[in-house]
């Protein structure tokens, strides 16, 4: 299906994707028409193991190695200077290829089956929520996709960590699965964090434009409002008194709620937050939902990345 440019969607450690030949710009271009993406922002292309990067960028620095050495595979996406065959259609006409080896078995599997890079972007429709099962990915894209491959639930569940070394010191463009904290160990000094990235403090400059970052990304259908766990109480008081359907998403349960307050499954520790986030968004919108009140987890580690999407999912 790959070879004959199909779009084949995949499970991955983060969240699923949606597949075409990297080489093939045909290929490429019909993601961009399924997602409904403007033009200008890249795809990250999927490789089976970290050599296979020699074949996609002109530059591969030593951080880069060393990242990949010891994060791939897994949930991180690395930024270089593109070689010059990559396709305007990957990198969105800029100077620079995101790339990645999944941690994922079926994943490793088809690619190395296909042998060439996939390029794939989460499999939704633009600004929606990503997707963490393959019935999600057939509820959003339906019969637009030629084939999804069901690998099961992701175990991560939020995206990659997109880490940008394409020039200067290595700065991270997206909070994602894996944490600040863990690149920063291997770099041996506190990596570089973009505006843009929300999140922990900004150690950076200026924001460096990272098209795919937008706050509206991650939106379901449901007002989302970020509240501490002390403030919910009130806040549901209020909206239920004009009639709202209010839901809650909580890492705990909270006591000494409203009656008619419609608590989702408690989301627990950071990972597993990151782990059913996107689904219980989808659930908040299943139910009904016009207002979802979500109580963050910590944000360090995972956690990090989990706020960043919340508060995503909250400007919407
Ligand atoms: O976990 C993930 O990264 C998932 C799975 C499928 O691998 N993919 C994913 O793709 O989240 P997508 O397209 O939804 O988000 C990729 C982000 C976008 O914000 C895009 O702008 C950014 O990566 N990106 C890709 N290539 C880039 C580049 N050359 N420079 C800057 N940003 C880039
Ligand atoms: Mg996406």
């Amino acid at each position: 299906m790959l070879r004959r440019g199909g779009l084949v969607a995949f499970p991955t450690e983060t969240v699923y994707g949606l597949g075409a030949d990297a080489s093939n710009p045909a290929a490429v271009g019909r993601i961009y028409a399924v997602k409904g993406r403007p033009k200008n922002h890249p795809v990250i292309v999927h490789v089976a193991e970290a050599t296979a990067i020699k074949g996609w960028a002109a530059d591969v620095p030593p951080d880069a190695w060393a990242l990949a050495e010891a994060f791939w595979p897994g949930p991180l996406t690395l930024i270089l200077p593109r070689a010059d065959h990559v396709p305007d259609a990957v990198t969105g006409g800029a100077g620079t290829v995101g790339l990645r080896v999944p941690n994922q078995l079926l994943a490793l599997e088809l690619l190395e089956a296909f042998g060439g890079g996939i390029a794939a972007p989460s499999a939704n429709r633009f600004g929606r929520v990503s997707p963490t099962t393959a019935a999600h990915v057939r509820a959003d894209l339906g019969a637009d996709v030629d084939l999804i491959l069901d690998g099961g639930a992701c175990a991560v569940g939020v995206e990659s960590t997109i880490v940008d070394l394409s020039w200067g010191a290595p700065k991270v463009l997206r909070l994602g699965g894996l944490s600040v904290e863990a690149l920063s160990d291997v770099l041996g000094h506190p990596v570089l964090v973009s505006a843009v990235a929300g999140g922990p403090p900004v150690l950076g400059a200026e924001a460096v434009p990272a098209p795919g970052t937008l706050p509206s990304h991650y939106a379901p259908a449901a007002r989302v409002e970020v509240v501490a766990a002390e403030a919910v109480a009130n806040r549901a008081t209020a909206l239920l008194g004009q009639g709202r359907r209010v839901g809650l998403l909580a890492p705990r349960p909270i006591s000494g709620l409203p009656d008619g307050l419609d608590a989702l499954p408690p989301a627990g520790r950071p990972q597993a937050y990151a782990k059913c986030l996107y689904q219980r968004l989808r659930e908040a919108d299943r139910r009904g939902l016009d207002v979802l009140l979500a109580v963050p987890p910590p944000a360090t580690g995972i956690g990090a990345a989990v706020v960043d999407r919340l508060n995503r999912a909250a400007s919407a």
